[in-house]
This record gives C-alpha cells, structure tokens and sequence, in this order.
C-alpha cells in the first residue's frame, strides 16, 4: 500500500514538475537566473565551450589546470602523463550551473585512488544549463568535443585508449557513449552512473550509450521508478553489465516515508535516489577492502526471492570502480542490496528450506525473522520478505537474507515465526483454538520443513563447505535435525531422530518457537548437549501451552460483554431471525469490535484539548472572534462565523471565505466542538471561517446533509456583505464525512440537481464562487468504505449504511461514482481538488485519497495529494486546533499551499 502511494505521489509531483518544464513554466527547474536565455544562445553548438579541467591537487579549491586540444604547452603545464590512466569526469544536466557536491568528492575519492592518473573534469556547464530537452540536444557535441580532444592526444603523445576510463553521470553518461562512438578507436571503460532516462529509453543504440561505446562499459541504476511513463534514470539495460542496487527502486535511506512530503522533499528525495550512483561509486573508490557485490539475475524479484547469489561463471562482481572486466556480455543486470549510508556494502544470504507439511497454518502465513550468529557479532532478528506471501509445500524455498555488519563466519541461525503479526491477532486466534478446543488436545500451527541450507553471497560459503572436524563452522546440511517439538520421540528414541530428516518449527507466539541450526558435527557427536537444550526449549513450550489457557479464560469474557453491548445498543447484523445473533457471536467479528472499542479509548489522549474547547466556546470574552449562532437555511440550522485577523488587512477588502464541515461518520459532531479549529484556521488562512451544522443521522439522511450545506452556501451568496467576506471565493475544507459532504454537495450543485430544491441560477451561481475543496481524510468512495467498514466489522454499528438509506444508495452518493457520469461540459466546471491524508489511518484508509485523486487525474480535474506520515485520523483535524499539537505546523503548512493556490491569495 505504502509503495503504491508513493508511486502515486511521485506520479504527481513529476507530472507537475515534467510538464512545467517543458511548458517553461517552472521557475525552478528552468534555472533562476534571469541570464539563462543568454547563455543558451550563447552555448548552442559553438566550440570551445567544453573546458577540460585537470586536477593537479587534492585541494579543491584550487583551479585546476584547462586542457585545450592543440594546445601542446598546456600538456606540459598541466603535467599530462600519457603513460598513465587517464579518466574523465562528465557531469550531467543542472539546474544551478555549477557543480554539485558530489563532483568535489567523486573527484577527491579518484584522486586518492589513483595518484598517478591524470582526473580530468569535463565542463560543459554552459550547454547543460538548459532547458532538459535542449541539454540533452548537446550530448552530441559534446561527445564529439571529447573524442576530438582523445583524437589529438592520441595523436600528439600517442595516448592508448585503453587506458581512458570516461565516467559520467545521469546525461554525462551519454555524453561518455558519444565520444566512445566518434573516437578514433575504443575507449578503455566507459562507466554511467544513473545515465538519464528521460528521451534515452527505448532509442537506438548509437543515441545512447551502449555496450560499443568502450571495450567494457558498466552502469549503476539507482533511480528507475516510472512516472508518467518515464523515469529519471534510465530503466532499461545499456552496458556490458548493469548494476540495479536495490532493484533500482527505492534506495535505502532516500524514502519519503521519514519526511513530510512536500515539494522541496520531494525534490531531495529525487536527488538522493539519482546521486546515490554517484555515492556508490565514491564508496568503491574509498572502501577498497570492503567490496559490495553484485549478483547476476533475470529480474528483481527474482533477486529478492534470492534464487541469485552465485558466483559461478562470472555471476556475480564487484561494483562501482572496482568492476573486473568481463569478456563480453551485454546488458547482463545484476543486483545487490546495500546500507542507507557509507560503507554501502553488506552481506547477503541465501536460505533454502524445504517444507513438505504445515498444520494448522493454511490460512496464514506467518511471518518470519532469522537470527544470524557470526564468528563476530550476531545479527538482530532480520525480517524475512516471504516474497509471493506464501511458502509452497513440497518444493524448496528460497529467501534473501541481508544483514549489514559483518558478523563474521556463520555459526548458528536461528528462525522464528510468528502468526500473521505480532500484534494481537496471533494471540487471539490461538486463544480461540484454546478456548474452543478446551477438552481435546490444543492443535498448534505447525510448519514441519526438511532441510535448511544458508550459503553466503559475499564469501560463497555454502553449508556443505564446512570442515567436518571444526565446530566453528556451521552447518545447514545436518540441520536436517532439530526436533524439539518431537521430542517426547527423541527421548525415547534419539537415534532414530537424529537420522532422521524431520524438524518441526511451531508458531504461537513471537518468542516461544524458533528452531535453531547448529554445527554440523557439533549435532551430530554431542547428542547430550543437544538434548539439554531440548529439554530447556520445552519447558518454554509448556510455560507457553499454559499462559493462553489462563489468559484466555480472562480475555475471552471480556470482549464477548463488550461486543455484545456493542451490537444490542448500535443494530444487530441484517440477518433474518436467530441467523443474526449467530452473526453476531462470530469470533472473528467480536475480536474486531473489541479491537474497535479499545482504539477509542485512544480518544481519552484528547481530555484537555476537550476542556479547552468547551471553555473557549463558554467565555464571553472570545465572543470578539467569532458570530455565534446565526441561524440559515430551510431547517433553521445554526452556523459559527469567525472573522479573520484584524492586523495587515484594509477594512474595505472583503476576505476571502472557507467552509468548514466537520466529520463524525454521518452521524455525529456538532459546530461547537471545531471552534478553535474554525478560530486558529481563519488565523492562518487569513479568512473568514464558517463552520455550519446539519442535520446528522438520524435527523436526517446524506441529501438533507447535502441539502444543509448548500443551503449554508446559499446564505453565504446573500450575506458576504453583511460580514464583510468575500462571497465569490469560497473554499469548502472538510474532514472525513464532512469531506465526502463538500464532494458531494460540490458535484450535485455542478449536476443542478432537482432534489437540492434550489433553483437552478443560484446553483449556478455558487458552483462559480467555490474555488475549490480540500479534503482532510476523506471518504470518496462509500462501496469501498463500506468494505473497510466490514473489515473491522463495525459495518452494523456504523451509521453510514442507514444515512445513505441502504448499500442500493452506495453508488448514488458516491462522488467517484457521480463523476465517472459526468459529462465533459460538467467536469469542466469541477473546482480543484486538495485531498491530505494521514498514513496512520485505520478509520479511513488512505487509499480513499489515492484513488480519487486517481480518478481526477485520469479526468483531468487538477487536484494534489499529500500523504501525511503518522498522522492517523482524528489527529487530522484536533492537531489543527492549537499551536502546541503535534501535526499543527506540518498540517497547516499543506492547508496553507493549497489554499493560496486554491483562492488566489498570496
Ligand atoms: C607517468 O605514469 C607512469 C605510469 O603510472 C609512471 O610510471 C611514471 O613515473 C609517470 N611519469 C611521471 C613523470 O610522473
Ligand atoms: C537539436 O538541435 C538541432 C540543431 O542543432 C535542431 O535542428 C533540433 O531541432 C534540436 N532538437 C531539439 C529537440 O531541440
Ligand atoms: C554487532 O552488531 C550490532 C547490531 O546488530 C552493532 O550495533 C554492533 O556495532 C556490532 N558490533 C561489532 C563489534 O561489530
Ligand atoms: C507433500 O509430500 C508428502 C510426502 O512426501 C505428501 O504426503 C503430501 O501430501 C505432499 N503435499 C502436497 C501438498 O503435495
């Protein structure tokens, strides 16, 4: 889910930032300078505008020494020894116009690498310093500037190619391939670091670089996430061998997840994805004697599975500089994983197990830790990726086990599983089959696996490598044997376990059942020392065995009153007769309401802001705020004004006007409770703020909401003058149902909608003053919330269903639904959207967002999404209420850039 968000949130932003830049609308990746237009007529296709800056000096603020092609003086000033390695380094597209960091230490780390070679910086500064498009029209010229300049040394003193090595980064990379295709000869190595994607992928081979520019020509892959159908980096195999670390995709380290996505995040997020390459490299430069490796594979998920850790016949390699050559091979790719930060390297580990029966364990795959103890250290409990979420029976399974110290050489691995997750769910599942199952024999989840074998990546050790008289060493190949859940065979009968090839992993709870693998021989001739152990593994069996009767006998009445109480005071499910009260006992739906109940206690965190509303709302004195109370529309429901701040604002100018409309699932809230809400947001948005009730469920149903709230527009229309705001710059904010209510009630206004009792003029009237909706974890789409809702089980209790007058009414009152029948005349007239919501929502999932703002793009209604790290969803709007919450700043600061976007104000 997460990755997909992402992948959505990418999509948008560079859709944004793609289009502007070829529109030339975007300041930011148009360059800031004002010059620029000057410097590309000055730079297209002119000569001598290559500069080919020699490092002499690990000083980096010192000039370098320029290089000219006919210049034979300057060889010697420089100090050009054509005996020695000579690389070039090729920058790539920028912004700036100057260098980036990473050249500084890309060219240090080259320098002090190879202190006899001539480091070439290639500047073409000027030509890159475009428009993309454009920048990348140079790559030509350039690469015929540099195999001009290769020509002439070879020439002037007989300079071998073979000792070239060109390294270039995103466009430089093919810049390199170039000047490898127009050079007299073959270049060396040619090495791309993220070559650029963009208008490279998919073109003919001499347009790019390609596995001919160079006798061996390697490529890291750091950042090949599409977007809009291109990615920045470039997707597709281009060298001799191509390295993706970490797939290619997200690299450790560089996830959104850590940051709060907005666009200047989200600038640096691109950047340490495509600059990683640049990293690596540098790593490999400095960390000769820790070497990453790379293995040969056919895909990434293939890789991940880890079916690919070989070393046999070329498979695998080093990466960055330290790359051997290899006889040709194109476009072979080859992965690895590595750390979030330098020494990038780790260890990879393959773990093949054989499971031939599991009991009790079909519905749920369990998840599954491995502990790795090394001559050195030992690793923590590393998560094992189960990557297509089931382990077959009867075949060998594969995983890929990446840890990032070096423990040193294998000597135990320890495996643990757990039910579904750690949480709860484990526990009450078994404590159910305890409870149900009282009189017989408690049925434990078992998976009975045959044989386990690790073999290193890095150091190629396999299981049966091992030295037979070492204990040191550790073995998988006898590990065929840890029967400690059989054990009552193994007493009587040790023998025959230890022949035979069974072992027995049980899961019941995190910590209780891990199977451990020992040394080989250690197994094998100590059957004493591993019966103790045995022993020890199942007393822990029976401590556990116990603890989930008693804890069931507590448990299980509790939640049984509580759902109970639950379902008799909100509705019984709509099953006929006694059907229902079955339904209803089901332990599946009890464990999930009383997971419901107990989250909202979670509400009790929220006591003081509570006591400061009500004082808020109370004291007289704050009454300067705000209008309390005025009464509008055919119901005579009530409405809050709050004024907007007095300072820096001429009394003549009207304000511009947000609605506020609340959530509380259809049928709950009321205007008081969002008062310093509607007070701090009329604050920051320099607005006049109205927050109306209406008329909830069972009052009234979805349409008198819609109703309500088009009637609080209506009154807004005829009384702007009155207050002093603006009437024709509206935006309607709304929080969970109150976000679906402003949808709605947006769409059914631009639809003229009858059944809105409105005559049709004013309707039209109001679609033109509201500027668009924003929508604070909103519920967009009531089929699949309704899905949610029985997810959770809380479907009966909820009131969704009955103020939407039944599951028949779902797709009428759904604005995904609505706008899919939308003519195109209408969606024209659909106002932007804003949707933010919080990745910590259990109430409202976040793919409600990230699908309707699908929809929009797909119909080309403008909206922005912003997913918000840990903010769950109440934190949504109480962190909005005062300064001091948590979210406060990061929250408003979405609220603000869409708002000034959405009404026009700066
Ligand atoms: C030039 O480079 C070669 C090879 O690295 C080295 O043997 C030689 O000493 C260098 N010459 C000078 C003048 O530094
Ligand atoms: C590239 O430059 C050539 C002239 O050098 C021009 O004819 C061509 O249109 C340019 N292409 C793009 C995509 O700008
Ligand atoms: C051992 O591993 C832990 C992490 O599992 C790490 O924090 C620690 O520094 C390592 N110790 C040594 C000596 O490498
Ligand atoms: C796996 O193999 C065992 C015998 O080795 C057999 O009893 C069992 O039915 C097989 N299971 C599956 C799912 O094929």
């Amino acid at each position: 889910m997460n990755h997909k968000a992402l992948l959505l949130w990418i999509f948008l932003q560079c859709a944004a930032a793609l289009f502007s830049s070829v529109l030339g609308e975007n300041a930011v990746l148009k360059g800031e300078d004002s010059v620029l237009d000057e410097l590309s007529t000055d730079g297209r296709g002119s000569h001598g505008t290559v500069k080919y800056n020699m490092r002499k000096s690990l000083d980096l603020e010192r000039e370098g020494c320029y290089l000219q092609a006919g210049n034979k003086g300057r060889l010697d000033e420089c100090g050009f020894n054509a005996t020695a390695k000579t690389i070039f380094i090729i920058h790539g597209w920028t912004m700036s116009g100057m260098f980036e960091s990473w050249m500084h230490k890309l060219v240090s780390a080259v320098m002090q690498r190879e202190s006899k070679a001539n480091v070439v910086v290639v500047d073409w500064m000027s030509m890159a310093q475009q428009l993309y498009p454009d920048a990348v029209n140079h790559t030509q010229n350039v690469g015929m500037d540099i195999a001009t300049m290769l020509n002439w040394l070879q020439d002037e003193q007989q300079l071998l190619l073979q000792n070239v090595h060109l390294i270039g980064y995103s466009l430089g990379a093919h810049v390199a391939g170039y000047a490898g295709t127009y050079v007299r000869g073959t270049i060396g190595r040619i090495t791309g670091l993220d070559p650029a994607g963009p208008m490279f992928e998919g073109v003919a081979e001499q347009k790019r670089l390609s596995p001919d520019d160079a006798d061996f020509v390697d490529v890291l892959h750091t950042y090949t996430r599409e977007a809009l159908g291109v990615s920045i980096g470039i997707q597709q195999p281009i060298g001799d061998i191509d390295i993706y670390p970490n797939g290619g995709e997200v690299q450790p380290g560089c996830a959104l997840g850590d940051v709060l996505a907005v666009a200047g995040n989200f600038m640096e997020v691109m950047k340490c994805e495509h600059e990683r390459a640049v990293h690596l490299f540098v790593d490999s430069l400095m960390n000769k004697e820790h070497m990453s490796f790379a293995y040969q594979c056919t895909g990434p998920d293939r890789f991940k599975k880890g079916i690919c850790l070989s070393c046999r016949k070329n498979r695998c390699n080093n990466i960055g500089y330290n790359t051997r050559k290899m006889r040709k091979r194109r476009n072979s790719k080859m992965y690895l994983k590595t750390r979030a930060n330098t020494p990038f390297g780790g260890y990879h580990y393959q773990m093949k197990m054989h499971v031939f029966n599991r009991k009790q364990a079909d519905s749920a795959d369990p998840t599954f830790h491995v502990k790795l103890y090394g001559a050195h250290n030992d690793t923590a409990n590393i998560f094992v990726d189960v990557h297509d979420d089931t382990i077959g029976l009867n075949l060998t399974n594969t995983f890929l086990v990446f840890t990032e110290n070096d423990i040193g050489d294998l000597l135990k691995i320890r495996l643990s599983w757990e039910g579904e997750s750690e949480s709860w769910n484990s526990v009450w599942k078994n404590i159910k089959k305890t409870f149900w199952a009282w009189n017989t024999k408690p049925p434990k989840p078992m998976l009975e696996v045959r044989r386990i074998r690790v073999k290193a990546g890095e150091t190629q050790k396999k299981s049966r490598q091992i030295q037979p008289q070492r204990e040191l060493h550790f073995s998988s190949e006898s590990l065929n044997v840890w029967p400690f859940a059989k054990q009552r065979d193994f007493v009587s009968n040790p023998t025959r376990t230890l022949g035979g090839k069974v072992a027995v992993i049980s899961y019941f709870s995190a910590t209780s059942h891990s199977l451990s693998l020992m040394g080989h021989d250690y197994d094998l001739q100590s059957p004493d020392v591993q019966k103790g152990d045995t022993h020890s593994k199942m007393s822990v069996l029976k401590y556990h065995m116990s603890l989930p009767v008693v804890v069931g006998v507590l448990l299980v009445g509790f939640p049984y009153s509580i759902s109970l109480a639950a379902q008799w005071l909100y509705g019984w499910p709509n099953k006929p007769g006694y059907k229902k009260y079955i339904e209803a006992l089901k332990p599946r739906r009890i464990y999930c309401l009383t997971r419901a109940v107990l989250e909202t206690l979670k509400y009790l965190q929220y006591g003081r802001l509570y006591f400061q509303w009500k004082s808020w709302y109370k004291n007289d004195k704050n009454r300067k705020h705000y209008e309390k109370g005025i009464t509008f529309g055919r119901r005579g429901n009530k409405l809050d004004l709050y004024h907007p701040p007095h300072e820096g604002r001429s009394k003549d100018v009207p304000a511009p006007l947000v609605v506020f409309i609340y959530g509380g699932a259809w049928g709950s809230g009321e205007r008081s409770i969002y008062c310093l809400l509607a007070r701090q947001m009329a604050e920051e948005l320099s607005a006049t703020v109205i927050c109306p009730d209406y008329c909830i469920y069972p009052k009234g149903n979805v349409l008198a909401m819609v109703q309500d709230i088009a009637d609080c527009l209506v009154w807004a229309q005829e009384s702007g003058h009155k207050f002093n705001f603006d009437k024709d710059n509206i935006v309607l904010i709304g929080h969970s149902a109150g976000a679906h209510l402003c949808a709605l009630t947006t769409l059914f206004l631009i639809d003229a909608r009858e059944e809105l009792f409105i005559e049709a003029s004013k309707q039209t009237d109001i679609t033109k003053a509201v500027k668009g909706v924003i929508g604070l974890s909103g519920v967009y789409n009531i089929m699949d919330h309704y899905e949610h809702e029985q997810k959770r089980a809380v479907e009966y209790i909820s009131t969704m269903h009955k103020a939407m007058n039944g599951v028949k009414n779902f797709p009428y009152y759904s604005p995904t639904h609505l706008l899919k029948e939308f003519s195109q005349d209408k969606l024209d007239r659909v106002p932007p959207f804003a949707l933010l919501h919080g990745t910590s929502d259990i109430i409202v999932p976040v793919e409600s967002s990230t699908k309707f703002s699908e929809l929009l793009t797909w119909l080309s209604i403008k909206v922005s999404l912003y997913l918000l790290p840990r903010v769950d969803h109440t934190e949504m709007v109480t962190d909005l209420m005062a300064t001091d919450r948590r979210f406060y700043h990061p929250i408003y600061s979405c609220i603000k850039q869409e708002y000034r976007k959405l009404s026009g104000t700066c």
